[in-house]
């Protein structure tokens, strides 16, 4: 059935008063009017929806932290529709059986379409999206077996913390400045150099968080992620336990460093490294889990960026959603023909982060106080998700199959 859509998207670096046809959940033509077909007006302004291809939804094996459903939820509340999920669970995803598992616990439970990585396993997982490398170890303790990791064309997200340089550096981990000090960005530039002696393809460093990694990381090819936390935070905030991720978050010039780099269009993607813990597993630092919750946040504070004058909204929905789309090889994050028809709706209009408001398990957030953008409306694949900023459908999300994602007519 053919449907159309009219309202302002933003197409080619521009707001577009248009129709936008929609058939079987692709975007199939753009224009200045509609044809035969039902028509849905949309208010406000139309982005196409976010793309977040680092989250940890701890599905299956950590659900009191997160489950897909509970994740997904809060991605789509986040103005995001696809999610592209880690493969450190419990039971570490490193064989077809363990994927498979994983799959099958998941599906029919995410409201957002969804993506799984896989850990090198000496072999590509049928359906996995791309490989995620552990250098060092962080929450899970995985370390990942180098010569496991096999070169194909998808991409390959490293964990760029080299573990013989953690060793080092071990420290009493009693506060945020300790914690940096015991995994100090001389492990991440050792951990690059590493990877730029592997010659492989597709290489994304995941969560730079220094403009020199940013910057060493590129001159090697390689894309680079970063996540709103290193761009927004840094260890002399009173953040305590809540601060707790890997790679830290850096001294304060640090991050203003990094932010001026991202200013300069120079970071390829935004990713949240939606990473939740419970606060009972925060109260104590030093035995408190590394990692924060974002899926909700992310696209909030980085159009943030944009209404502050730091960045471009052409810039904005590259990091959001275009890019990280074309990273892992998806027909999303653009609104073209032939593209899903993945929109978000949103307003500008800024306002406070509760964590009161936010939808993810855990409850709670480091950037409470911080303004963000939030969403009113999202569309999945031509089907209304969120009116009004509320949920109106069942879980309806689709696996995307790695082997399937590089194609615009799948
Ligand atoms: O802070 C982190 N938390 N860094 C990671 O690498 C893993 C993540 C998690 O899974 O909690
Ligand atoms: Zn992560």
């Amino acid at each position: 059935m053919t449907e159309y859509f009219r309202g302002k998207f933003f197409i080619d670096g521009e707001f577009k008063d248009r129709y936008l046809e929609v058939e079987n959940g692709k975007i199939k033509n753009i224009g200045v009017e509609r044809g035969n077909g039902t028509v849905r007006t949309l208010e406000g302004f139309i982005l196409p929806a976010g793309v977040d291809i680092h989250v940890h939804f701890r599905d299956p094996g950590e659900e009191r932290k997160e489950d897909f459903y509970s994740g997904s939820k809060s991605a789509i509340y986040g103005g995001t529709s696809t999610v592209a999920d880690m493969p450190n669970n419990i039971k570490p995803i490193n064989s077809q059986e363990v994927f498979n598992e994983k799959l099958k616990t998941i599906t029919g439970r995410s409201f957002t379409d969804f993506a799984l990585y896989q850990l090198p396993a000496g072999y590509e997982i049928d359906g996995a999206i791309g490989q995620k490398v552990f250098m060092g170890k962080s929450t899970g303790g995985i370390i990942s077996d180098l010569t496991k990791i096999i070169n194909n064309e998808k991409i390959k997200v490293f964990h760029a913390e080299n573990q013989s340089c953690l060793d080092k550096y071990k420290i009493d981990d009693k506060d945020l400045k300790a914690h940096d000090n015991s995994r100090p960005l001389e492990c991440e530039l050792e951990a690059v150099e590493i990877i730029s002696r592997l010659s492989l393809n597709n290489v994304l460093i995941a969560h730079a968080t220094s403009r020199t990694l940013a910057e060493i990381s590129k001159s090697f090819g390689f894309r680079v992620e970063v996540t709103p936390h290193h761009l927004l935070l840094n260890r002399d905030m009173k953040l305590g336990s809540l601060g707790k991720v890997n790679p830290p978050l850096r001294k304060n010039i640090i991050q203003e460093d990094l932010m001026n780099y991202l200013s300069k269009e120079l970071i390829d993607v935004v990713s949240s490294d939606h990473a939740p813990h419970t606060l009972e597993e925060k109260e104590v630092f030093d035995s408190a889990p590394s990692g924060m919750p974002g899926v909700e946040t992310r696209l909030p504070l980085i159009l943030m960026l944009f209404k502050r004058g730091i960045i471009n909204l052409n810039y904005a929905v590259k990091l959001l959603s275009t890019n990280p789309a074309e990273i892992i090889g998806i027909p999303k994050g653009r609104i073209a023909p032939g593209y899903d028809a993945d929109l978000v709706i949103v307003d500008f209009e800024e306002e406070p982060i509760k964590s009161e408001n936010l939808h993810y398990k855990c409850r709670w957030t480091a950037f409470e106080g911080f303004n963000g953008i939030f969403p009113n409306g999202l569309i999945l694949r031509g089907e209304e998700i969120m009116i009004e900023r509320e949920i109106v459908e069942q879980p309806r999300g689709e696996f995307i199959d790695g082997k399937r994602g590089r194609s615009k007519n799948n």
